[in-house]
């Protein structure tokens, strides 16, 4: 081609591609420039030093500078916890050794945060569930839907990343001198409170919440075998009893008839909520392929979910009338949200990507799709006619949707950098309308959400937890709700026993089995010879109880009379401390 033409050629080609940017950002470009954007807003909001956080204590991570309209300038256990969590994969990795000082400045100020008394209460009397505290480590005394009872799940979780890779560097005394003590207050209090109310990650409602349980019953696994590494076998089994009775409950959000995961189980909206979503790519685990059992994002229930909780934004936000039917849009919480007016969230919006991008690297780890009843209609946006079945990775199904479901997840990338404003600062929402910035500006939680969409983006992703091969228990212990509120008790007895013999726990309740022998729950026994079991029993009650002992060839010796007495307090959790009467 003659110079003049191919100058005028590239000039129109120019042209052509600024005028369809709307539909046409580039991905790759906005990672690159996002990037160091959205680490350098993420250390700006970290004290003592971070440019935007003055007055901010050492590892204090702030919500964001913003101190009017919201004021966001305190620190909530949630952001934060995500945040490091976000910031420790990337030094275990390898990929930012620097991280060091910031994490343990973090850890330290988790330590002081809970051990300040508050609303909530005190470390051992609920206060871990005070949802955010003022930047200088002390309480936050005014009214605040409290408590929110995932932020100890999500600290835990992101302690436990950084205590198993010392432990793979051989640094034991640190993991159980310092993290240990921290982390067991987190998952002591997930364990004794996980069927009590709580408020929800939006700090609205006031009921049960599938993010909360799917993040407490993630922490509980990783914490059970944490715990069995440093020895704490008791600890272990008590954290692994109430994750089986957590793993059950998750089940019951989703939604059959909707097809999608109930958000909250009160509230009275539809319970279509970026809750779902959020929880599918911070409980994401890289071993447990599309599992539905902790509804993995490559799972039939969580891409149907994800195809109802997109589609609820698609009719509401201006911005996005422009965009085709089965084209990436801006979401937001949920949609009924008048938060702010209701709008567009960033971090919504880049977990729609990060979903789908986790979900494409198991498709390609297990070597196929499979399409259920469940996820056929996720499916049927990029071929309408698919049917059923497991598609090879060999198939050219197969490359067909993965190729269209890697440009949708551009699309959420892409309506987020569109609406990015040039500086490429990122507040919490942006406007439905006009795609402005709206609310807090500079969030953490934005530019950390950011960050490890970008990172899904690249096939990078956190070590596993344990999600691999969990299956739901067959009985499930019912979740403490206003009309049947339990209460977790731990029970040990002191009991000699002889080869061949086990002790078994039986009482006057369902959950103690109603004094049937043949269903009695069988304890653990870690510290011989106490024996231990942890059983949710209801609120408010007087509970009888023995102990038995089984012996190889089923037969029973009972404990002798009179029964064990509980009487149970109305929330809460307790042990007791039984010798075994011959
Ligand atoms: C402030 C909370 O942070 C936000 O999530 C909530 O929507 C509003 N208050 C209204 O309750
Ligand atoms: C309001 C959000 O709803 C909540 O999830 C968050 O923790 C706070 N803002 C602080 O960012």
């Amino acid at each position: 081609m003659r110079p003049l033409f191919k100058l005028i050629g590239t000039l129109y080609l120019a042209v052509v591609l600024s005028v369809q940017q709307g539909d046409d950002v580039d991905v790759d470009s906005y990672v690159q420039s996002e990037t160091p954007i959205a680490k350098a807003g993420v250390l700006a909001n970290i004290g003592p030093d971070g440019a935007l956080s003055s007055g901010a204590a050492p590892g204090v991570v702030i919500a964001s500078p913003s101190t009017t309209n919201p004021d966001y300038l305190f620190t909530w256990t949630r952001d934060s916890s995500l945040v490091f969590k976000a910031l420790i994969d990337q030094y275990v990795s390898g990929q930012d050794t620097s991280l060091l000082g910031h994490i343990e400045n973090f850890i330290t100020a988790e330590s002081i945060i809970q051990q300040v008394s508050n609303p909530s209460g005190t470390l051992t009397t609920g206060g871990l569930g005070e949802p955010k505290f003022n930047i200088d480590e002390t309480a936050f005394t005014g009214p605040w839907g409290r408590p929110q009872r995932d932020g100890p799940a999500l600290r835990a979780t992101a302690l436990i990343t950084f205590a198993n890779f010392l432990l793979s560097q051989n640094n034991e005394s640190f993991v159980t001198q310092t993290l240990w003590p921290i982390i067991q207050n987190d998952l002591n209090y997930v364990q004794d409170n996980w069927n009590q109310t709580t408020f929800d990650l939006w700090e609205e409602i006031d009921s049960s919440s599938f993010f909360t349980t799917a993040v407490q019953h993630r922490s509980l696994r990783e914490g059970a075998t944490l715990a069995t590494t440093l020895g704490q076998t008791s600890l272990a089994s008590g954290y692994t009893t109430q994750a089986e009775n957590v793993l059950c409950f998750l089940q019951s959000f989703w939604n059959p008839s909707g097809s999608y995961i109930t958000a909250n189980t009160g509230g009275g909206r539809t319970g279509i909520d970026a809750n779902t979503v959020l929880a599918s790519i911070h409980t994401f685990d890289v071993n447990a392929g599309c599992d539905a059992t902790t509804f993995q994002p490559c799972s039939d229930k969580a891409l149907a979910n994800h195809l109802v909780y997109v589609d609820s934004f698609r009719g509401i936000y201006d911005i996005n009338a422009d965009l085709g039917p089965a084209a990436g849009v801006a979401t937001g919480r949920y949609p009924e949200d008048i938060y702010q007016v209701g709008n567009p969230w960033y971090l919504a919006t880049f977990a729609n990507a990060e979903q789908l991008y986790a979900a494409l690297h198991t498709w390609t780890t297990v070597g196929s799709i499979e399409v259920t009843s469940i996820s056929q209609a996720f499916f049927q946006q990029f071929i309408p006619s698919i049917t059923p079945g497991t598609y090879p990775s060999s198939s050219s199904t197969f490359t067909s949707l993965t190729s269209a479901i890697r440009s949708y997840a551009d699309e959420f990338i892409a309506i987020n950098a569109q609406n990015t404003p040039s500086g490429g600062g990122l507040s919490e929402q942006y406007s439905k309308a006009d795609g402005t910035p709206v609310s807090a500006n500079d969030l953490t939680w934005s530019y950390a959400s950011a960050l490890t969409a970008f990172q899904a983006r690249g096939g990078v992703f956190s070590n596993s937890w344990g999600a691999q091969g969990l299956t739901v228990p067959s009985s499930c212990v019912p979740p403490s709700t206003s009309e049947n509120p339990t209460v977790a008790v731990t029970f040990q007895v002191d009991a000699t026993t002889v080869f061949g013999q086990n002790i078994y726990l039986v009482g006057s309740v369902d959950a103690l089995q109603n004094w049937d022998t043949n269903t009695a729950m069988l304890m653990s026994v870690e510290n011989y010879p106490i024996w231990i079991l942890t059983v949710n029993v209801p609120a408010s009650s007087s509970i009888q109880y023995k102990y038995i002992i089984k012996d190889g060839s089923g037969d029973v010796t009972w404990e002798a009379d009179p029964n064990n007495v509980l009487d149970t307090p109305a929330n809460g959790a307790l042990a007791t401390h039984d010798t075994f009467r011959n």
